[in-house]
């Protein structure tokens, strides 16, 4: 492995979900990403192939199953081949994990135990379902030889297949399959060995050191299979954590978990085996390159979302681009959130991932624009303009970053400032001009611009209601220790009302949630959600949907429900309301213009930027 890689990057496997058609074919999608990453990387790891119709867990998943997704596949290989960078075929068998919605998907396990994520009972594979699956692996990696891969990725982690055996949590087996972990390793290692004898190629296994599961895979038995694959042959060992139903957050290392767990979790297992580990997980900077190669003595490292977000990742990183890295965020929003969603991988920073915006080209007429406010959608039109050789002004009457100064704020989602901070450099690196003064339309059109780019967001609405006069909205982020043991309701269970009743709770806060509607937690990223509702569960947060407020007396509360009964909460000592947005559009001007961002439309920051950058391409 180390004298077939040109370098130490390689880029990990991402279901990306392109396959509109169904058909499990490679098309344009796939080759189109492939191709802007795979340059200055050692190796690229497939997305996950499904091995059998019957056994997707997305219905616009690539598929190895049959001999007519050969020729796409051997594309890939060979685009990456073209750069010099080695192409890896990730095979896995989901097991439990199959996607019960799609029809004719069938689930095999080591026991009937399902997937608490929503899954199907699985049936209990017998000896003879088990020789099905090992043909079907081997199958499958013969598939991959044939398209020219120079290795195969085999999954044993993640709570996969080959993990429901290995893990006692999934595997109840009193076979010779079951109980002791060398059994629970028997069907995973006949697997592994089906596969050597079909094919000539190397084989990467990837392992979850631990699922943080109570009766899970524990690091001691990672060890022990990581000890044991290398004595069977295989060349490498790729190390993540979690499960895709157990642990979802940790699968995808979503902004909520540790940052680094996953380096030193294969730190461990580097100590005790001789062949290369892969380091993984929120390898998203310089510096996180640097920590793992000085500190963990990290010989190869995968990157997944951060070639997502910046598709030259590792040029900059290498120092070959002398451009600030976009940063990946660890929200999950666009990339898992866009898969989820049947519209593939996105990317909230990224808005040429999945879109099929012309690249930025340099303007034939330069022309002299106003950017009017320094949220995340005015800032990524303004380097987009200036990078087309427009002359580019930006007005901001308060700071650069906008709504994104608070966004970052509830808890574990620090990781949001990164994007501002990306923002900021790249206006001084282009010499954008930031005017820090509220623009009018007579400053604008006392200044000669030829386009005017309106960029000024959105202003939180306030319900009428009787005796309101004492509330605040998301600014209480900024210091949510002002209130502390206090007794709060919160007015509107959306986004922000829920982003900013879970900061309070970490101050102590008794908390209310009204919500008008019949839930609570619309438009959060499914990871957050989940995690959001559990922390609201554990912390006995009191939740009354299909009610609203219709007064405040003193600290007494009113609410109105659906049948409109009238219910009392006494004691109310702050009140939050976050009720939604409306876009905030503060002139006109006789100067053509562009609305952008919040301004045009309420939404998030994915669309902002999405917009910006598809209004800069056609100015
Ligand atoms: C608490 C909170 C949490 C959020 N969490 C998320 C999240 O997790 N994920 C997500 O995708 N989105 C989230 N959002 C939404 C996200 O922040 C917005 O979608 C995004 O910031 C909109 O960007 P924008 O540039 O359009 O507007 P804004 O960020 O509102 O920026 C507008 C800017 O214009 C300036 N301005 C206004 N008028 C003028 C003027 N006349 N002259 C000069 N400057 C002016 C303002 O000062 C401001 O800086 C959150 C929002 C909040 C409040
Ligand atoms: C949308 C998406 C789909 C993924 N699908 C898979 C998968 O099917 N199998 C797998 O082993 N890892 C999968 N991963 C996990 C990535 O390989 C990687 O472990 C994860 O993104 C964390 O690494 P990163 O911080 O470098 O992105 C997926 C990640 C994302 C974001
Ligand atoms: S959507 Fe978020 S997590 Fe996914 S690649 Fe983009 S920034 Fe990273």
């Amino acid at each position: 492995m180390e004298k077939l890689l040109t370098n130490e990057f390689i880029m990990a496997p991402l279901k990306l979900g392109y396959c509109q058609d169904k058909d499990g074919k490679v098309n344009d999608r796939h080759l189109n990403f492939y191709q802007q990453r795979v340059k200055y990387l050692g190796a690229i790891i497939s997305e996950p192939f499904y091995i059998q119709a019957g056994l997707r867990e997305n219905p616009f998943q690539l598929g190895i199953d049959a001999d007519n997704k050969i020729e796409g596949i051997a594309k890939i290989a060979e685009l990456a081949h073209k750069s010099g960078t080695k192409f890896i075929a990730h095979i896995n068998h989901p097991g439990r994990m199959a996607n019960p919605n799609i029809p004719n998907n069938f689930y095999w396990s080591a026991s009937a135990v399902p997937c608490e994520n929503g899954g199907a009972v699985p049936t209990a594979m017998d000896e003879n379902m088990m020789s099905i699956t090992i043909d079907t692996f081997a199958q499958a990696a013969i598939r991959a030889q044939k398209a020219n891969a120079d290795f195969i990725e085999l999954q044993f982690g993640f709570g996969y297949l080959l993990s429901q055996f290995l893990s006692p949590q999934t595997n109840l087996r009193t076979d010779e399959y079951g109980g002791s972990f060398e059994n629970r390793m028997q069907f995973p290692l006949r697997v592994l060995k089906a596969i050597q004898q079909s094919v000539s190629i190397p084989i990467i296994a990837r392992v979850s050191a631990t699922d943080f599961q109570p009766n899970g895979i524990t690091i001691n038995e990672t060890i022990m299979l990581s000890q044991r694959l290398e004595k069977e042959g295989v060349v490498a060992i790729h190390i993540t954590a979690g499960s895709a139903c157990s642990a979802p957050a940790w699968f995808y290392q979503h902004m909520f978990t540790q940052k680094g767990k996953t380096w030193e979790l294969a730190a461990q297992i580097q100590n005790k085996v001789n062949i290369p580990v892969i380091f993984h997980g929120r390898i998203h900077s310089t510096d996180d390159i640097k920590l793992l190669k000085e500190k963990y003595k990290a010989q190869y490292l995968s990157i997944g979302r951060a070639l997502v977000a910046d598709e030259r990742f590792v040029a900059k990183a290498l120092g070959m681009a002398n451009e600030p890295i976009r940063p990946c965020l660890a929200c999950s929003e666009g990339c898992l959130g866009g898969v989820r969603a049947g519209k593939g991988l996105g990317c909230v920073v990224n808005p040429k991932v999945n879109n099929s915006f012309p690249e930025i080209q340099k303007a034939t007429k330069p022309k002299n624009i106003a950017v009017v406010g320094g949220g995340i959608a005015g800032m990524e039109a303004a380097i987009q303009l200036k990078a087309k050789g427009h002359q580019v002004t930006i007005y901001e009457k308060d700071k650069l970053g906008g709504q994104f100064l608070l966004a970052y704020l509830p808890s574990k989602k620090e990781s949001l400032i990164e994007i501002v901070d990306f923002y900021k450099k790249e206006i001084e690196r282009l010499k954008i001009t930031v005017e820090y003064k509220e623009a009018t339309s007579e400053l604008i059109e006392q200044q000669g611009f030829d386009e005017v780019v309106i960029a000024t967001g959105a202003k939180p609405l306030v319900p009428n209601i009787k005796g309101l006069t004492k509330y605040h909205w998301a600014e209480i982020l900024e210091k949510p220790y002002t209130i502390q043991n206090k007794k709060v309701i919160v007015i509107g269970g959306g986004l922000i009302g829920v982003e900013i009743a879970s900061k309070l709770l970490d101050y102590n806060n008794q908390i209310t949630i009204v919500e008008m509607l019949d839930e609570i937690a619309r438009g959060l990223e499914l990871i957050e959600r989940n995690m959001t509702l559990a922390k609201f569960k554990q912390n006995n947060v009191q939740i009354l949907i299909k009610h609203k407020v219709v007064e405040v007396n003193g600290t007494t509360v009113i609410l109105e429900n659906e049948n409109h009964q009238r219910v009392q909460i006494n004691d109310i000592d702050e009140i939050v309301v976050a009720v939604g947005m409306q876009s905030y559009k503060p002139f006109e001007t006789s100067i053509p213009t562009h609305f952008v961002g919040d301004a045009l439309k309420v939404a998030k920051a994915q669309e902002a930027i999405v917009e910006a950058y598809k209004i800069a391409t056609q100015i």
